[in-house]
């Protein structure tokens, strides 16, 4: 639609959602309300994209360097708000869309159809989008005049009768400019809220209802259980476009993901997986069950189980869990296997290298070709600075190690099981850092008999 200017509005208190925050700040599958309305908008590739702003709202002017704002706007009602605009509304040719900020599932097709619609009943000044809602609790009555709007009646002012009207306002609006100045500065409020209305503008200029099937599409974010609401369809509509694209979901009831998760074709997604914030994965993975993953980048042919990944980097072909920890800034090469009851933090571990089970690994490089036997530790902290451990090539860790960071290994060295290694360790050495083991013949049953002695004297 050429010349037009896009208005949201987000001035308001979110009284019903009961939070300090705007309800528009929320997230909805990881990203705030705000951005799925704004990202609606885009669509329609309006000329100029002005945002009304309260101080609830006030932190989202920071976050969009190419929309306008207008700031500090009371909550005197939706009229108000769409009057502080004005200096985008004065005179001139193009339409004005008009969204308010809380409706995030409209489809961008609806919005398109609309505006064309819009564009050629010029006999109109307003245009409102409308849908039956089974239950309209909350929403604006349409009251028909044939196809006119003759009124828009909200729930708190509405007469019993006007209450079973099925029809509602959506909060989606296009106006033409000629007029619209002065008909929203008519707008009073003798009303319920003693609010600005801007459903009132009906009265003062013609205005075409364009009726849409799905009420969903409009469903309105004011209270937590709408939010949730509208999080279960957009999970539900993200899912399936993956199934669409070849991912495979055992259970996809139990998955949640973000909006923005990223999955590649024939991975399978296992019951009670949680994957968020950014995270991308490859194809062919196994992921879950019992997973949660947060803005990480994981290769293809992974294999993920009861674990939990926090910012990590993962390659191809690698091995996960089960019951993995694997803390931020941890880097994992291809083919490496990190498995039962293993932390890493902040720790690289180059291609093949394998740390199977029990062990804690932090601040340390891992070379390729490592094995690290079970119950093995970095100590990294020494209770006032964090300290690295490296672990050259094609060393072998033998089990229950200890190492004390700052610590290095050099390539191909051999550390025996049971040590504390608190010296480096050169290339090709064998370490042994243990008390070395006394057998004394015969003793075992000396010891017996002088254990019962004390039982016995107690
Ligand atoms: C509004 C409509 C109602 C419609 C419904 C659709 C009015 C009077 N009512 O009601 O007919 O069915 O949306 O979802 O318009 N806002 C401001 N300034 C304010 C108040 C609100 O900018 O003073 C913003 C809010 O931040 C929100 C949007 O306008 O993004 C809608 O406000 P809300 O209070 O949710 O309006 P509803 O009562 O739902
Ligand atoms: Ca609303």
């Amino acid at each position: 639609v050429s010349g037009l200017t896009a208005v949201i509005l987000a001035a308001g208190k979110s009284v019903r959602f009961k939070s300090a925050r705007s309800k528009l700040l929320h997230p909805l599958l990881g990203r705030p309300v705000f951005e799925y309305t704004l990202a609606k908008v885009r669509a329609l590739k309006p000329e100029r994209i002005v945002a009304v702003l309260g101080d609830h709202t006030d932190a989202l002017a920071g976050l969009y360097p190419d929309i306008a704002f207008v700031r500090g706007v009371k909550p005197l009602g939706t009229a108000f708000s769409f009057l502080s605009a004005k200096k985008y509304l004065s005179d001139g040719d193009g339409l004005v869309f008009l969204i308010a900020g809380d409706v995030p599932l409209v489809r961008e097709e609806t919005l398109k159809g609309f505006a064309r619609d819009f564009a050629r009943r010029t006999e109109y000044s307003i245009g409102v989008i409308t849908t039956d809602m089974v239950d309209p609790t909350g929403y604006g009555r349409i009251l028909r005049d044939g196809e006119r709007i003759a009124a828009i009646v909200e729930e708190k002012d509405a007469t019993r009768a006007q209450k079973i009207i099925c029809e509602i306002n959506s909060g989606i609006y296009l106006f033409r400019r000629k007029g619209l100045l002065k008909a929203l500065s008519r707008i009073g409020k003798d009303n319920a809220k003693g609010e600005f209305y801007l459903t009132d503008v009906v009265k003062f200029l013609p205005a075409l209802a364009y009726p849409i099937a799905d009420p969903y599409e409009v469903l309105g974010i004011n209270t937590r259980r709408e939010l949730s609401i509208a999080g279960e369809i957009l999970l539900e509509e993200k899912i399936g476009r993956l199934m669409e694209a070849g991912v495979s979901f055992v259970q996809p009831h139990t998955v949640y993901l973000d909006y923005d998760v990223e999955i590649g074709q024939d991975t399978t997604v296992y019951p009670h997986t949680i994957i968020r914030g950014g995270t991308s994965i490859g194809r062919d993975g196994r992921i879950g069950p019992f997973t949660m993953i947060d803005k990480s980048a994981i290769g293809h042919d992974c294999h993920v189980l009861f674990s939990h990944l926090n910012r990590v980097l993962i390659g191809d072909s690698v091995s996960i869990g089960p019951f993995a920890n694997l803390r931020p800034g941890s880097v994992v090469g291809d083919g490496a296997k990190i498995g039962d009851f293993v932390e890493l933090k902040k720790s690289v571990v180059a291609p093949g290298a394998k740390i199977p089970h029990l062990s804690y690994v932090g601040d340390a490089e891992v070379g390729s070709g490592v094995n690290i036997g079970a119950g093995t530790i970095t100590c990294n902290y020494d209770g006032v600075a964090k300290h690295k451990t490296i672990i050259e090539e094609d060393v072998f860790v033998g089990s229950n190690t200890t190492i004390i960071a700052p610590r290095r290994l050099g390539k191909g060295s051999y550390i025996a099981a049971g040590s504390t290694i608190n010296e480096d360790v050169p290339p090709g050495a064998l370490a042994v850092g243990r008390a070395r083991q006394v057998n004394k013949a015969g003793y075992s049953k000396v010891i017996k008999t002088r254990i019962l002695k004390k039982g016995e004297r107690k």
